[in-house]
């Protein structure tokens, strides 16, 4: 520390050293050769079901690489919560149908032939318009914010679950949206209303077409997670990353709703192939979820920020603001580690390494912040079936 040698290598930590260490702000080590399973495994989960997981979970880390002191930690972490929730891996291989979409028409600017097509992207909810003039306006009032999102009783009644819910552990009941606005902040609340209400337009997709609750699931543990990392973090704007992840996969719905065929094709591709989800967007549309989902953001005229952590949040390193692309970064692989929920995406997504270095966190946080977030979302699990 600061030059000076406080314990050699190889050397066994005792009690006296750890004091040492406090004293010199050094709040952890890294230990060569510790066995985590030994330390920190659950004793009332079964050694099978233990190393069934193992192997299950290990398939779809497949992509990512397991020796890399994050990627192990989330491992970790996603083998003891799976056994403690009795989440298993389904096999569901899906059939490709390679006459579905003939050759000539599988076009490889997606963008260009959503165009063609003539397709309108869904505008803006009206309520969700007024709140991003409100956030626009540093002189909004908390009577203001309150009079727009009160035009939205689904929105209202959701904005004070979640701001009564563990998410802000406020000691006493709000009843009011002023109220929650004087407590938390007139733009937090905008934001967190913005991203409710952007969400909110995708409520009625067929079933047939992908499992909207799994996905709505994914966003708001992703949005969660996201947020207790950014607290983590010590950055300001908690409210803005929850929003992120909120919205992170939002591209996904234009595809899963616009082009029903092409998706159920790259989703069967990409199962059977043991390839990522968004690559083999790429590949056969000629653009990923994460465009879509920016073009979106940016027809809307939504916040540069949420922009940047939607569009880069598979590569988070090439994002101009690359610290809050990165903890979506994570928080999504976290989240699809975890199995609870998913966008579409079976295989964890690899880390991007450079981004994961400039974020400066340790992996020996993560028990605890995967422990807050997933604790909040049970606690708010009930507002995605409002
Ligand atoms: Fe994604
Ligand atoms: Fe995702």
């Amino acid at each position: 520390m600061n030059g000076r040698l406080l314990l050699s290598k190889g050397h066994t930590i005792e009690a006296n050293h750890i004091r040492i260490f406090k004293i010199w702000g050094i709040s952890e080590v890294n230990l060569v050769g510790v066995n985590h399973y030994d330390d920190t495994s659950d004793p009332s989960v079964d050694p099978v079901m233990i190393e069934q997981t193992e192997k299950s979970v290990k398939a779809l880390f497949c992509h990512a690489d397991l020796e890399h002191p994050a990627i192990k930690e989330i491992y970790r972490i996603a083998v003891q919560f799976r056994c403690k929730h009795n989440i298993t891996v389904k096999d569901d291989n899906l059939t490709v149908d390679n006459r579905l979409i003939p050759q000539q028409e599988r076009e490889k600017d997606f963008l260009k032939k959503l165009q063609k097509k003539n397709i309108i992207l869904p505008e803006i909810p009206a309520v969700a318009f007024e709140l991003k003039k409100v956030i626009e306006n540093p002189r909004s009032s908390a009577e203001h914010i309150a009079q727009v999102v009160s035009k939205s009783p689904s929105l209202t009644a959701m904005l004070l679950k979640i701001v009564n819910s563990s998410f802000y552990g406020l000691p006493s009941k709000i009843s009011t949206v002023s109220h929650a606005v004087s407590l938390i902040g007139t733009q937090e609340i905008s934001v967190l209303a913005l991203g409710i209400s952007v969400l909110s337009i995708f409520k009625n997709i067929p079933k047939e077409t992908i499992d909207m609750h799994s996905f709505l699931r994914h966003s708001l543990v992703c949005g969660l997670l996201s947020r207790v990392f950014a607290a983590h973090k010590n950055i300001p704007q908690t409210e803005q990353l929850f929003v992120s992840g909120l919205l992170h996969d939002l591209g996904r719905l234009i595809l899963y709703i616009y082009f029903p065929d092409e998706s159920r094709h790259v989703l069967a591709r990409s199962r059977n192939r043991k390839k990522l989800l968004y690559k083999e967007e790429k590949d056969y549309l000629g653009c990923d979820h994460a465009q879509l989902g920016m073009q979106l953001m940016r027809q809307w005229k939504l916040p540069l920020i949420l922009e940047n952590n939607v569009l880069y949040h598979h590569r988070p390193s090439e994002a101009q603001q690359s610290v809050p692309a990165t903890i979506v970064h994570l928080a999504d692989i976290v989240v699809n580690s975890l199995g609870i929920s998913s966008s579409g995406e079976k295989i964890i997504p690899p880390l991007d390494v450079n981004a994961w270095e400039n974020l400066e966190m340790s992996p020996s946080s993560f028990e605890t912040i995967i422990g807050q977030a997933t604790h909040q979302f049970h606690s708010l699990a009930s507002i995605l079936n409002a």
